[in-house]
């Protein structure tokens, strides 16, 4: 016999950003971050993991071709919902696994992203949210979703947040042992969804420095981290609150601006240097500045750890006004691609 389950769960971006940590093992980060979540239509994980008395080790398979699963962050996820896994029972199929046989059993998991993994377009954060909500379906596991968040952290910290939709929290919590730092959902899908997500691919080659060597490298060497961590993320935390929480557009895309422009002003101050953003993505800042400075309705911009432009538009119209200028003013021949990306399920 064969028990299967397939969950999918779609990416987020950071508004306020998660850099730095203060627990490398267990994923504790610096500070509390908010994102959103996308529509899973457009950047989304789906996996499939099933369970078998014939499979003889644990195997994972991404986009078609075997993975190591030897790597702390698998292992950190598996054990933990092993260690929390409960009886399931198959009547059709005449099957019955106790608590204690799921120690013994081996678990093959399938994964495949809609979008390219190489991107840099935070695949690890849908990857291994739905690899924990995966398996913990299968294993009948019964922690709601902000317990599973902790779990989903210990695989890549930005996974927490992709547990749920809409607006989410990331706090960091106080305890030793992680227990307290979950994922909290601010606001559901529905609460903003006018919004839109234009996500310019300025380059899909792999970044060079990964997001956890970059913030292992930044918590060691930046005094900006440290002052941002404790200074200026918890007020910035309680102003985004309260522009989500009111529709605020204005005071929305002013912080979250502000706050990916500090991150990688951190990026700078780290010895040695990280540059994630190249010219592109500076070109595009300097215009959305300049036409939020110009025209009518403004435009957030916010950049993870790599050139791509994640553009925030406060409806369907001014989405497609942006658009249409930044086709003009990065022709297709220039070496970025447009695509576009929503909350909510309409499309541009
Ligand atoms: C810039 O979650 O990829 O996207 O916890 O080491 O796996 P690890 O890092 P990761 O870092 C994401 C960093 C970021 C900001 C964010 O998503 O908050």
């Amino acid at each position: 016999w064969v028990l299967m389950k397939t969950a999918q769960t779609p990416t987020n971006i950071a508004v306020i950003k998660y850099w730095g940590k203060r627990d490398e093992s267990l994923i504790l980060p610096v500070n509390d971050s908010i994102s959103v979540t996308l529509d899973p239509a457009h950047l989304c994980t789906t996996t499939t993991v099933a369970v078998s008395p014939v499979f003889q080790q644990d195997r994972m398979w991404l986009n078609g071709k075997e993975i190591s699963l030897s790597g702390g962050r698998f292992q950190s996820c598996l054990r933990e919902i092993r260690r929390r896994a409960s009886e399931v029972e198959d009547k059709e199929k005449g099957v019955k696994i106790e608590k204690k046989d799921w120690e013994k059993l081996h678990v093959h998991i399938a994964s495949y992203n809609n979008f390219p993994t190489a991107a840099g377009l935070a695949s690890s954060a849908a990857g291994f949210a739905c690899l924990v909500f995966a398996l913990a379906k299968l294993m009948n596991v019964k922690e709601d979703e902000s317990q599973l968040s902790a779990i989903a952290r210990q695989g890549s910290g930005s996974a927490c947040r992709s547990l749920f939709g809409g607006f989410v929290k990331w706090i960091m919590g106080k305890e030793e042992d992680g227990s307290d730092s979950v994922a909290v959902q601010l606001v559901d899908e529905k609460h903003w969804d006018d919004l839109f997500i234009v996500i310019a691919v300025v380059s899909s080659r792999q970044k060079e420095t990964s997001s956890t060597s970059g913030m292992r490298e930044s918590v060691e060497t930046s005094l900006l981290l440290q002052h941002r961590a404790k200074e200026v993320v918890p007020k910035r935390i309680l102003k985004m609150e309260e522009a989500i929480k009111n529709h605020s557009f204005e005071s929305f895309a002013q912080l979250t601006c502000a706050d990916s422009n500090q991150f990688h002003a951190v990026c700078l101050d780290t010895c040695p240097p990280i540059f994630y953003m190249n010219d592109t993505s500076h070109r595009i800042i300097s215009y959305v500045e300049k036409w939020n400075r110009s025209e009518g309705s403004p435009v957030a911009y916010t950049f993870d750890a790599g050139p791509n432009a994640v553009l925030i538009a406060r409806n369907r119209k001014a989405a497609a006004q942006l658009l249409q200028r930044l086709l003009f003013y990065f022709p297709p021949k220039s070496d970025i691609d447009l695509d576009s990306y929503v909350i909510g399920d309409k499309s541009i």
